[in-house]
């Protein structure tokens, strides 16, 4: 059997959780690659709402084995919280979540050093989500992380401590106040006692093993394809492999037990934090926008920057992971408006029209091509089949396969697990 990946194929919140949540009954492991807590994947069913944001949107169907893979990030105090917050729910977390001892531990001081390096960027900061995940990855390709597995050794605090002491040199170059560590500390260590009482793993074993005998997985990716540390919008990036790739990097799967990739994404665009968005709308539309999809960060609640589709940019996303079927998301958002239009290419200062994503091109001032197309300005609620949809929304989809070269296997027309429609 090969593992399936589902991934987002914008700047993230594309609608991964949902939908890892639509589709996990046929799946039997549900498994999380690279990312960590700044992660926000919301799920709606039954009129709850949750967010998780490091265990995998497999949880709440339980006869899906979750796994934290060896990519990941892992805050042990956020964790818990999660794991708390699932109380409700009657989640029996030792048989249904399993964590690698091969994945990073994010420690106190990755946070205070995300928020160093952050202020010291003045006007030039990504917007990180100050989770730490910028450090805790530097440190584990500097061959210095703390691993989960270490949390099982006798010597752990040792090699806390030195990594805390290294830290501490950088954040006293930055001046940075170092006065909530004791408490942080306080919190972290007691997360960690809880932690050692979870399954931990060698979850490339597991993954493989299962593969072997034939059972389904879906690889759960975080963030999205234009965050991706090599071919996002670099310096305005997270530091992980957020494409197919990362999938076997972060799991032990080789890239030959690679199934189908389903690529998210939203029926217009969204960015939270800093970089280059060429179809970003500053006018009354883009409020709209945002009101209507409620495009609030799941994870630091600040408001999403809203625009129009980007074909050069969704066509480069699918380019880079071999998309097989396309998910288009939050078309219900789209209903307000009377025309709706789509950026076909890009023009240049010069006016020579480009369709692609050079090196060059976050350091330009590109003017986005539109296209633009009568909206269906309607309601979608109560429709259960793509037969009912109004024409204009299906001219929508059509003229977007035609453009990508991918079907779009699946439209999403509101946040519930039953507002999925299938084609
Ligand atoms: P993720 O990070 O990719 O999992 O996405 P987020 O959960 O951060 O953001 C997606 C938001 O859109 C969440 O609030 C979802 O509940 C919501 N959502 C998902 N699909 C739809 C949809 O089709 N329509 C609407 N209106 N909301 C949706
Ligand atoms: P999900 O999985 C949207 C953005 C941050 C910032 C940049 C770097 O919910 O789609 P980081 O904290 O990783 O150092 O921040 O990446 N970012 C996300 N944007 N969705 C996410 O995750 C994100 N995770 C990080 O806003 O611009
Ligand atoms: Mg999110």
């Amino acid at each position: 059997m090969k593992m399936d990946v589902l991934l987002g194929l914008q700047w993230g919140d594309e609608g991964k959780g949902k939908i890892v949540d639509v589709l996990a009954p046929k799946y039997e492991i549900v498994a999380r690659f690279q990312g960590g807590p700044n992660a926000g994947h919301t799920l709606e069913f039954d009129g709850i709402k949750h967010v998780l944001h490091q265990i995998p949107s497999g949880i709440f169907r339980s006869q899906i084995l979750n796994i934290i893979g060896n990519g990941v990030v892992l805050d042990p105090i956020i964790l818990k919280k999660e794991i708390d917050g699932l109380g409700k729910f009657s989640i029996d977390y030792m048989k249904n979540l399993v964590i690698s001892k091969k994945a990073t531990i994010i420690i106190p001081t990755h946070k205070l050093l995300d928020a160093a390096l952050e202020t010291s960027k003045g006007d030039k900061k990504i917007g990180s989500t100050l989770k730490g995940i910028g450090p805790t990855y530097q440190d584990k390709i500097g061959r210095s992380a703390l691993r989960v597995g270490d949390i099982l050794s006798p010597d752990f605090k040792d090699k806390y401590q030195a990594l805390v002491e290294k830290h501490k040199t950088i954040l006293s170059f930055y001046n940075h106040p170092l006065d909530v560590l004791a408490e942080m500390e306080e919190q972290f260590f007691a997360a960690v006692e809880f932690f050692k009482t979870l399954n931990l793993i060698d979850s490339e074993y597991v993954v493989n093993d299962a593969l072997a005998s034939n059972k389904r997985i879906l690889a759960e990716g975080a963030q999205g394809s234009l965050l991706d540390i090599d071919f996002g919008s670099y310096p305005f990036v997270t530091s992980s492999t957020t494409m197919t790739a990362g999938a076997c990097t972060g799991l032990g799967v080789a890239p030959s037990k690679i199934g189908e990739v389903f690529g998210i994404f939203k029926a217009y665009c969204t960015r939270v934090g800093s970089g280059p968005f060429p179809t970003e709308l500053f006018d009354e539309t883009g409020e709209a926008m945002r009101k209507e999809g409620n495009e609030f960060g799941s994870t630091t609640g600040r408001p999403r920057r809203c625009g129009w589709l980007d074909l050069p940019a969704l066509r480069y996303s699918i380019m880079i992971n071999d998309v097989t079927q396309l998910f288009m998301m939050k078309g219900d958002v789209l209903n307000i408006f009377e025309e709706i239009k789509i950026c076909t290419h890009y023009e240049l200062p010069t006016g020579e029209r480009i369709d692609r994503l050079s090196f060059e091109i976050s350091d330009l001032d590109v003017k986005p091509v539109y296209k633009a197309m009568k909206g269906w300005n309607t309601s979608l609620k109560g429709i259960r089949d793509y037969d009912n949809f109004p024409i204009e929304l299906k001219d929508y989809v059509s003229f977007l396969e035609e453009q990508l070269n991918v079907p779009i296997k699946l439209v999403s027309i509101g946040p519930d697990r039953e507002q999925t429609i299938l084609r």
